[in-house]
């Protein structure tokens, strides 16, 4: 069973060779893996948060999806979107705002932060302080929780983030009585989790002291890292590799031993300026052949917009149906068709049950299906197939696509169910048009609560 991992990359810069080594690299590494189901995102209303310029907006979400696709990201293998395309995580934020503490948010450290400088500057407490930047670790939970994500690679400075998530999960799932969410993890990279900037400091755009990874070209990368703080000591002079910033980068780049050479060179005297030409190479080996796709990208932001789009829909496929079973948990639910209710009367009477699939072979021998409501209505029966794969395969996509998986088709006081044309399953014939209408609604419900069900156990099985 595959891991869902999922993380998110704020679009209100350009992208430096902090994020890369970070965050970027080490997800596109993890994409590959065939046990990873990765989901990468652009934050994009978080930029908001932080930015109020749409120019900076614009041109930083065009910079960063060409940055995670130039590095490698093949967006057939993994979800790749823009939060902004996906209209269920505001819908989730205002639920998981409902019942997310006050006091908790109170204590966020960004928010603290924020306001911890106002005092000192003896100003009111919520000067300059937005709600946006209030919430922001609710927004945050919803892109994850959404998606049902076990682990979320982040920076150290986010593990607040991915524990307050956590929380707020646990407390949906207690107070509305499942197990709607996933809790999710911090993943942070022990070894080069935080890189230095120019200063010294962790390299972040509010320090100012970054270097771009791709804007700018070759030569911005070499002044940048021309540009790190050293002491004054002279060629031939012994110097402490742990002085400066360069080993640290030098060694995000470079093997153990590598690392160590490097390291010993600077402490027999090499000079300053040959060891930020060394560390320049070293990183321009790895980057340049990247610059050159990046650049290519950029220069179709149609292709991009469009492979963007088609991972909105990708995601969209998982949120869809996980909103609509988390609608239907907190009581948005239809007025009209109140057998729905008694579905989850059922489902929360102790006894846990759920939807499910059920294969069997009929009196021919023929392989088929049926789809039993959480109270054990018989709503779908599949046609009768010789293929035991295609039953299979049919009832796969149904478990994982919910309702989208097909069109149902009116026919007189029933339904049959389509896939791409093809006739795949019909439902039981009603009494009459208002019993057939509440039974299709039932079965939408059922079919989208067998797909949330099934991304919880894909996940659980994971553990
Ligand atoms: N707050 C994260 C950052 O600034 C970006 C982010 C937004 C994120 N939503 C997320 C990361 C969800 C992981 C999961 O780095």
């Amino acid at each position: 069973m595959k891991t869902r991992v999922l993380t998110g990359i704020t679009t209100s810069g350009t992208p430096h060779l902090g994020n890369y080594v970070g965050a970027i690299r080490p997800a596109v590494a993890a994409s590959r893996r065939s046990d990873v189901d990765a989901f990468y995102f652009m934050a994009d209303y978080h930029a908001l948060i932080k930015s109020n310029d749409p120019a900076r907006i614009e041109r930083s979400r065009l910079e960063i999806a060409a940055t995670w696709l130039a590095t490698g990201l093949d967006p057939k293998q993994v979800t790749f979107y823009r939060q902004s395309d996906i209209p269920e995580l505001p819908e989730l934020t205002w639920i998981l705002t409902c019942i997310t503490a006050k006091g908790q948010l109170n204590r966020a450290h960004a928010y603290k932060a924020a306001v911890d400088r106002n005092v000192a500057n003896a100003e009111d407490a919520d000067v300059g302080i937005s709600a946006g930047l209030y919430m922001y670790p609710v927004l945050m939970a919803a892109d994850i929780l959404a998606f049902n994500a076990d682990k979320v690679p982040v920076g150290r400075d986010q593990i607040q983030h991915i524990e307050m998530a956590r929380d707020i999960a646990q407390r949906f799932n207690h107070i509305y009585g499942g197990a709607f969410f996933v809790l999710p993890e911090a993943q942070v990279e022990d070894q080069v989790a935080m890189l230095p900037g120019l200063d010294g400091r962790k390299m972040s755009k509010s320090y100012n002291n970054v270097i771009p990874l791709f804007a700018g070209g070759a030569k911005q990368l070499r002044a940048g890292i021309m540009g790190l703080v050293t002491d004054s000591r002279m060629p031939g002079e012994p110097k402490e590799p742990e002085s400066t910033s360069l080993v640290t980068l030098y060694q995000a780049f470079s093997t153990f031993d590598e690392t160590v050479a490097f390291a010993q060179a600077l402490r027999e005297g090499m000079s300053w300026g040959q060891a930020k030409q060394q560390l320049f190479e070293r990183i321009e080996t790895e980057v340049a052949p990247m610059r050159d796709r990046y650049e290519a990208l950029m220069a179709h932001p149609v292709e991009m917009e469009d492979m963007l789009q088609q991972g909105a829909k990708k995601a969209r496929l998982i949120a869809t149906p996980l909103l609509e079973s988390l609608r239907e948990a907190v009581g948005l639910r239809s007025i009209a068709f109140p057998g729905a209710a008694s579905q989850r009367v059922a489902a929360k009477k102790g006894k846990r049950e759920v939807p499910r699939l059920i294969s069997f072979r009929d009196d021919d021998g023929h392989f088929r299906f049926r789809l039993l409501a959480a109270d054990g209505e018989e709503l779908l029966l599949s046609v009768p197939l010789i293929d035991p794969k295609r039953a299979g395969q049919w009832q796969k996509r149904f478990a994982t696509l919910g309702a989208a998986a097909g069109d149902l088709i009116v026919e007189g006081y029933g339904a049959s169910f389509s896939v791409q044309g093809k006739r795949v399953a019909s439902t039981p014939v009603q009494a009459d048009a208002v019993a057939r209408d509440a039974m299709l609604h039932r079965l939408r419900t059922t079919l989208d609560l067998l797909a949330s069900y099934h991304v919880r156990q894909t996940n659980a099985a994971d553990g």
